[in-house]
């Protein structure tokens, strides 16, 4: 058999110091790039005092201004392009659950490359060429499904575009087809988990090898969940549509310790995110990206609201991130004490008695917010089981996190099911 590291491709066999050199080369190119062809860039790096020329070594990033999802959507829609919109192959956007989408957009050199990326992730999860791919992300505006359609497609792969939803005809095609892999958000896999059994199929039964979830926060417990109840490996993939979709960063199989950065295309920086301030690798804070090759849509210190750490590599030459914690969008301050969704899922999927389906709503009471987690009852759980699971989540969250939380345990089957990506905080705080 093939030696694993024949497998790897040009960018991911260069020794550390070939990478910088390659990083910075690109970044001044992209800087370059950005500057004389998107307005927006010329007049904030004006603002800012910096020319591309000044950008020297990777450190002098730092000095460049950052981007953010407001600047995207004053531009929208074509305003960020650096390319006449005729070379532009094709569009995707972002939900835009308050206000307007964000439009991003790809010549054909970027749908190659973005190809490459998440053929590599794929092949880094532990995909081989020939192996069936199962794609559950949903296909469409979303980068999900046809990013990760043409990854799987380039890495040699059959690809099953199943999209979300119609979640029986699924087990149906994945018991059919044979799929090694299947690509989906975490929250969907456990819907898919729950149709295998309202079926009476054996969820261990499949030929399913391996999953690569993404677009949504998960933690150890919920891997450990969904590897005991597939009997697969589930590893982390990263990305999001401002940098280009699915296939940033990506969980290698064999060492599962947080996501290898694909720097030889996005550089990272943590910053901190209340003074901007570029933090050392190590330090907790906000993600940034610049991309380093992207010609449609070059986009410079791109603010992701995503909270992680850089890593040195271990499986590969590239930085890791470590699992994402939580976005800052997503943190809730109750009486001022800061929480993710994912510290109260590590809780939920550690409590017996109830199943890794869980809600939580803010209300306010007087002048305080005041948050209740629903979490759902295991089919059978006596009431008995039920009260020692609701007092056993408090104690956890009063203990582990240090704020008050009341608890409901409700019946299975009861919580909205997810389909893609899952919301898990219901705010019914008065605006
Ligand atoms: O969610 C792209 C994607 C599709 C990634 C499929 C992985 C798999 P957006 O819709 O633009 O793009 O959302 C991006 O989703 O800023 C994170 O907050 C979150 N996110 C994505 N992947 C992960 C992950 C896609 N592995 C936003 N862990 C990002 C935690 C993630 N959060």
């Amino acid at each position: 058999m093939a030696d694993e590291t024949d497998l790897l491709d040009a960018g991911e066999r260069l020794g550390l110091e070939e990478l910088r050199v390659l990083q910075l080369e690109r970044l001044r190119a992209s800087l370059r790039h950005a500057y004389a062809h998107v307005p927006f860039y010329r007049e904030s790096f004006d603002k800012a005092g910096v020319r591309p020329e000044d950008c020297r070594s990777l450190a002098d990033l730092a000095h460049f201004p950052f981007t953010t999802k407001a600047d995207l959507r004053a531009n929208y829609p074509y305003g960020m392009f650096a390319v006449p919109r005729e070379r532009v192959r094709r569009l995707h956007a972002s939900s835009g659950t308050t206000g307007l989408p964000t439009v991003v957009g790809y010549t054909d050199n970027d749908l190659s490359v973005w190809a490459d990326m998440v053929a590599r992730s794929i092949r880094a999860a532990g995909g081989r060429p020939g192996d069936v791919v199962h794609v559950a992300y949903g296909y469409g505006l979303f980068t999900g499904g046809l990013g990760a359609h043409y990854g799987a497609e380039r890495l040699g792969c059959t690809v099953v575009p199943a999209s979300g939803g119609m979640t029986s005809r699924q087990v149906r095609l994945i018991q059919d087809l044979g799929p090694g892999v299947i690509m989906v958000t975490p929250s969907y896999m456990l819907t898919l988990l729950d149709e295998f059994e309202r079926q009476g199929v054996d969820p261990r039964s499949t030929s399913l090898r391996v999953g690569v979830f993404g677009a949504e926060p998960w933690t150890e417990s919920m891997r450990r969940e969904i590897e005991e109840r597939f009997a697969i490996d589930a590893v982390d993939i990263y990305g999001l549509s401002e940098v280009i979709g699915p296939g940033v960063a990506q969980e290698c199989l064999e060492t599962k310790d947080g996501l290898h950065v694909w720097e030889d295309h996005f550089y990272p920086e943590v910053v901190d995110p209340l003074t901007g301030d570029v933090l050392p690798e190590g330090e907790r804070g906000e993600l940034v990206f610049t991309s380093l090759t992207k010609e449609a849509m070059p986009i410079v210190r791109y603010r992701t609201r995503d909270l992680t750490r850089l890593l040195p590599g271990t499986a590969r030459v590239f930085r890791r991130m470590e699992k994402i914690t939580g976005r800052s969008d997503d943190m809730v301050i109750l009486r001022g004490v800061n929480l993710f969704p994912t510290q109260i899922e590590e809780i939920v999927l550690r409590t017996p008695g109830v199943a890794p389906h869980f809600q939580l709503r803010l209300t306010r009471e007087g002048r305080m917010d005041a948050l209740t987690v629903r979490a759902e009852a295991r089919p059978g759980a006596t009431p008995e089981v039920r009260e020692a699971a609701a007092r056993s989540i408090a104690a956890a969250a009063k203990d582990g996190i240090g704020v008050s939380v009341s608890v409901e345990i409700v019946e299975p089957e009861s919580l909205e099911r997810s389909v893609g990506k899952i919301r898990r905080i219901v705010d019914l705080r008065p605006r």
